[in-house]
């Protein structure tokens, strides 16, 4: 029986994946490195270091140095935040708002589980943060997606086994993390297009119809 759901943010609850994107197009573009959706699909719940690491394949320059680095994932990161400061409560639509609502009144308990260190600023600009149960982020894990930590920690806070919660994703490496922590998945988005999760979704409000 599942008792709890745990969202992936960027890509499912909100469109910053569009975000990211650009940024690190801005990025590729600054270094010469060829950038396209099908590598920017790898880059769907993978930390920053491991996104630039996936870009940097493409790099025929010399070797960076660790420092030059982070230099540059600081740099994506700026860029990022600078597309999300413009966000607010409109970027979240009335469809998840009242998805998110529903499953509370049905009795389940909700987390977010995201790579992402942006997190709480992206919650906190479109209204969400009081939303959920639990948050899980890339401020409390040592391994990023495919790695099960974040979602793992989610349940941890929600005080839930977890084999009683349902992951919703849209990235490929989002899906294996929940099948690794024993969880039930759902894929949106990109995720849908390989047929590996246990139910596939286009609406973030068919949930509904699977979690009655
Ligand atoms: C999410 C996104 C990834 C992103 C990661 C880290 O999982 O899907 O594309 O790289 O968060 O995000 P951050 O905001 O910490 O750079
Ligand atoms: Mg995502």
């Amino acid at each position: 029986m599942i008792t709890s759901v745990i969202f992936d943010l960027d890509g499912v609850l909100v469109f910053t994946d569009k975000y990211h994107y650009i940024a690190w197009k801005k990025i590729a573009d600054e270094l010469g490195i060829h950038f396209d959706e099908s590598i920017n699909n790898r880059l769907r719940g993978v930390s920053r270091m491991d996104c630039l690491n996936i870009l940097l394949e493409g790099y025929k320059g010399k070797v960076l140095s660790d420092d030059e680095k982070e230099a540059l994932a600081t740099r994506k990161n700026d860029y990022y935040r600078e597309l999300l400061a413009g966000m607010t409560p409109a970027d979240v639509s009335d469809s998840v708002r009242d998805t998110l609502s529903e499953l509370k009144k049905r009795g389940y308990l909700i987390s977010i589980g995201s790579s992402s260190r942006n997190a709480k600023f992206i919650l906190d600009k479109v209204a969400l943060a009081d939303a959920f149960d639990a948050i899980s982020d890339g401020n409390n894990i040592d391994h990023s997606k495919p790695n099960p930590e974040v979602f793992v920690k989610a349940a941890n806070f929600l005080n839930q086994p977890c084999n009683r919660c349902l992951v919703v994703e849209d990235a490929k490496a989002g899906i294996s993390a929940g099948k690794a922590a024993g969880m039930a998945t759902v894929a949106i988005g990109d995720a849908a297009k390989c047929h590996i999760a246990d139910h596939n979704i286009s609406e973030v409000s068919e949930l509904l119809g699977i979690l009655l």
